[in-house]
């Protein structure tokens, strides 16, 4: 019964969540990127519609026209034509090089190459969460990307484990995030907003539960947000249940996987320096609020199949969970 109540909870967070990321399609681009597929989309699709509905009329006059009717000789076939011939063959392959110009051209133009003042942003797939480096900007953070509208994103992609695929829909992708290899892909958002998008690459157990989004800000937001991250994390109030969680974290298995700058070094989980600004825990799965934490804290794996976060053994007991959470919430 708590289980299910659970997920009702989420479930009602999910849908009440007002604004909302935005919708993961590739039908309302919000960047080059994006927009360069999306009209690729479209050309192609006007052909297909034009090719369906010659070829679709032709045989429906055709079934009408030499449909079978009693005392009537069978149709004359047609052969050696040699117009109709040439002109069959000759149509497709134009319409196929009305195809194949634009969908060449889409693919360098998608290639990858941002100019060199560019946004620089790592982002390196794991089960199941991803994490980003900005190597010019020294950040490290989790499954929410912030980068500032207008300007040009240079992304390269890799994995810690096995073969994830970095796509936010509508901003551009998607691209295989492989181990030992870079792939890259440039974008530049043309509106602020709140971008979903998901691995799409079969990866293992949870592969459905590892989401991301992308924050496209205004240019003093991404400043701030820079500044905020670049700060050590906010130290607690003294003698406060945050204070005592900092303790707690402290002496706890956090330490081996986590980050939190200053606190722990640990690098095989999320850094959870500013944990406490993120919306979202998990690969993007929970909305980062105190229930959905204390139960990730308390038994990630029945809420994640497979998450590597194990079940904290022996059990933290609820008060010293309940002050982790006030800890990583203060860590804004
Ligand atoms: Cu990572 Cu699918």
């Amino acid at each position: 019964m708590p289980r299910l109540r659970f997920w009702l909870l989420t479930a009602a967070l999910t849908i009440s969540a007002c604004g909302g990321p935005y919708p993961q399609s590739t039908l309302h681009p919000r960047a080059d990127f994006g927009r360069a597929v999306d009209h690729l989309f479209t050309d192609i699709f006007w052909w297909a519609a034009f090719v369906f509905l010659v070829v679709e009329t032709l045989l429906v006059v055709a079934l009408i026209r030499f449909r079978h009717r009693e005392g009537r000789a069978a149709p004359k076939p047609l052969h050696g034509h040699t117009v109709l011939e040439i002109a069959w063959t000759l149509a497709p392959a134009v319409i196929l090089v009305f195809v194949a110009v634009p969908t060449v051209r889409t693919i360098f133009a998608t290639a990858g190459e941002a100019p060199a003042d560019a946004l620089k942003v790592a982002v390196i797939g794991h089960q199941w969460w991803w994490e980003y480096k900005y190597p010019d900007l020294g950040i490290v953070t989790a499954n929410e990307m912030h980068v500032p509208v207008g300007k040009a994103v240079q992304v390269s992609i890799t994995s810690a484990d096995v073969i994830h695929s970095f796509w936010a829909p509508a901003l551009g992708g998607k691209r295989d995030a492989i181990p030992g290899h870079l792939n890259r892909i440039a974008f530049r958002a043309d509106s602020v907003g709140d971008y979903s998008g998901q691995c799409a690459e079969f990866c293992g157990a949870s592969h459905a539960n590892m989401r991301l989004r992308v924050l496209v800000d205004s240019d003093a937001g991404f400043q701030a947000w820079v500044k905020a991250e670049q700060g050590g994390p906010v130290a607690p109030a003294p003698r406060s249940l945050a204070e005592h969680g900092k303790a707690v974290y402290s002496r706890s298995a956090c330490l081996g996987c986590h980050t939190i700058q200053g606190v722990s070094p640990g690098v095989i989980g999320p850094n959870l320096t500013h944990v406490g600004s993120r919306a979202t825990i998990a690969g993007g799965i929970f909305p980062n609020d105190s229930a959905h934490l204390a139960a990730w804290i308390a038994d990630a794996p029945s809420l994640k199949p497979g998450s590597l976060m194990t079940r904290m053994q022996p059990p933290l007991s609820d008060a010293d969970i309940a002050a982790i959470v006030a800890y990583l919430q203060s860590l804004k």
